[in-house]
């Protein structure tokens, strides 16, 4: 903050409180008026509809309550921020507070992250309390994109199957996990003209056991071989290694919709899982793989 609103906001703030501290005490004496009879009330002077206000100070138990939150308040803008750029003589400060917080927790958690990340990981699937502390790791980093129980959308795959673009191996998730993944499906538009991606996609239809035109499919098997069978297979059963869907199975990322399927084969599509590796601890990775592990163990 720059020096003029810090000061500003210094003059302000001490205005602020010696005015309420003066109208404290300019209201807690009333001045008895000379004519008061015995016994009667000082009055305002103030009549609605015949009732009257009486002129008294303040409660002593209020008058008590509101000069303590003054002296509350000037205490606290000694020793906390709130004056402008003046950090208060405690030193204390809201990044400090959160990095102190963070180590609590590191300590306390390590001894227990070390344990678990010495545990294979198909071991660690039956330890309940580590589980807890991978789901909420999950929820945390993981849910936005693959839905709070794990079951993707469109375009974020479903973990909690058995249908994987690159391995369901411990190992296979982990390296997922670590490095990330960029599934690379090339748009074919051009290369196959409107009416090739319409036959191709009645083949992809055809060995999805799905209802399909004959005549189309047999001329789309033909243009399979060529443009898809290298990262699809021969048998359109994917390539974990491509990240290229098996397309046989009836399970759709991008929609199994003759639009949608259309539209992957025309326009190509590009998932991107975001690396880990660089934003993720080690143990914590560990602990993430098991529980995407996990969800298709509990099927
Ligand atoms: C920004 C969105 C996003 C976030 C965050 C994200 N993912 Fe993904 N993830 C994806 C997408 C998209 C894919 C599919 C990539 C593709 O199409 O090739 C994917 C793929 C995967 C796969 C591979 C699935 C398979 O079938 O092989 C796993 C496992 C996975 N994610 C786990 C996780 C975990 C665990 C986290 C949390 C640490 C996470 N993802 C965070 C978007 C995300
Ligand atoms: C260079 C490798 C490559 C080639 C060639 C290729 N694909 Fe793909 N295809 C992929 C990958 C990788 C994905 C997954 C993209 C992603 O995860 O975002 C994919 C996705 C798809 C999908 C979407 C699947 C789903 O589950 O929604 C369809 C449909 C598809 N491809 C059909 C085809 C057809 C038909 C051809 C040939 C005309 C073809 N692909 C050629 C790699 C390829």
């Amino acid at each position: 903050m720059s020096t003029f609103w810090s000061i500003w906001i210094i003059v302000f703030t001490a205005i602020t409180i010696v005015g309420c501290t003066w109208l404290l005490f300019a209201n807690r004496k009333v001045e008895v008026s000379d004519d008061l009879k015995e016994g009667e009330a000082q009055k305002t002077g103030h009549v609605y509809d015949g009732i009257e206000e009486y002129d008294n100070p303040l409660p002593a138990w209020w008058f008590k309550m509101f000069l303590g939150t003054v002296v509350f308040g000037v205490i606290y803008l000694v020793l906390y921020p709130g004056l402008g750029n003046f950090g208060g003589v405690l030193g204390w400060t809201q990044v400090g507070q959160w990095e102190e917080e963070v180590a609590e927790a590191e300590a306390k958690y390590a001894p227990l992250y070390e344990q678990y990340s010495g545990t294979p990981v198909e071991e660690l699937i039956a330890n309940p309390e580590a589980m807890k502390m991978s789901r909420r790791l999950f929820n945390n980093n993981c849910a936005v994109c693959h839905g709070s129980d794990g079951r993707g959308s469109y375009g974020f795959p479903n973990l909690a199957d058995n249908d994987w673009l690159y391995g369901g191996s411990a190992e296979d998730i982990k390296t997922t996990l670590v490095n990330g993944r960029q599934g690379a499906m090339p748009a074919l538009g051009g290369a196959l003209g409107e009416k090739g991606v319409d036959n191709v996609a009645e083949y992809v239809f055809k060995i999805s056991g799905r209802e399909h035109d004959a005549a189309k499919a047999e001329a789309g098997g033909q243009l399979f071989a060529t443009y898809c069978a290298a990262c699809h297979g021969p048998d359109g059963t994917g390539n974990k290694m491509l990240g290229a869907p098996n397309l046989t199975d009836g399970i759709w990322l991008y929609g199994g919709s003759p639009t949608l399927v259309r539209h992957s084969i025309r326009n190509g599509r590009n998932g991107n899982m975001p690396a880990q590796g660089d934003k993720l601890k080690a143990e914590k990775i560990h602990l993430l793989t098991a529980y995407v592990y996990s969800l298709s163990k509990n099927q």
